[in-house]
């Protein structure tokens, strides 16, 4: 893997690892500040992410932004945003274990050369990919984990689930996002 994040871009933009790379608008590579000392980590690009190429740039992402503003004091500048898959499963499909282990060397890198002290985890397929677990997210969620390399792992619900779940979900959600600010500030590990 390229040892620069503008060379690890350059090389993520025309991967042709897996059969998403056929149905793709372009590939979604991650948003932010590669130096950020936070870093969230979603599914992967739907119909408006594949359209612009950024991440999180649809309704799911209008609610992080919101979140991460209310309970985090952070704009998505501050932060690294990036997915499991880097390409729009067709027709918003979950995303399949043989592209998962295809695109997870990109993220691996990502997480390698940004080197967050926080990483939260929206959902199911980040939090079990990086856990290295089949728990699902409500068990795994509401508290942190060790990562490496000294970082924190806070999983947390996709966007999407609290979008569709109302009060309960985006409660716990911002809980979550409370505790990563928590973590950053030193006050908790
Ligand atoms: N959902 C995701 O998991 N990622 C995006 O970038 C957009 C929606």
């Amino acid at each position: 893997m390229p040892s620069s994040f503008e060379a690890l871009r350059a090389e993520a933009l025309a991967c042709t690892r897996c059969r998403l790379s056929e149905g793709r608008t372009q590939v979604v590579f991650g948003a932010g500040d590669p130096d950020a000392d936070l870093m969230f980590v979603g599914e992967g690009p739907g119909a408006e992410e594949d359209r612009r190429g950024l991440p999180f740039v649809g309704r799911s992402g209008q609610l992080l932004d919101r979140l991460m503003a209310e309970e985090m004091d952070r704009t998505r500048d501050t932060c690294f945003i990036a997915n499991v898959v880097k390409c729009r499963p067709p027709d918003n499909r979950d995303p399949r274990p043989d592209e998962v282990a295809a695109c997870r060397p990109w993220l691996e890198a990502q997480v390698d050369l940004i080197r967050p002290r926080v990483i939260v985890t929206l959902g199911n397929f980040s939090s079990k990919l990086l856990l290295d677990t089949k728990d699902g997210i409500t068990k795994l969620r509401g508290r942190t984990y060790p990562y490496r390399d000294g970082t924190v792992l806070v999983p947390t619900y996709h966007p999407a689930a609290v979008l569709r779940g109302g009060g309960e979900p985006m409660a716990r959600m911002r809980a979550d996002l409370v505790r990563a600010k928590q973590v950053l500030a030193g006050v908790s590990s």
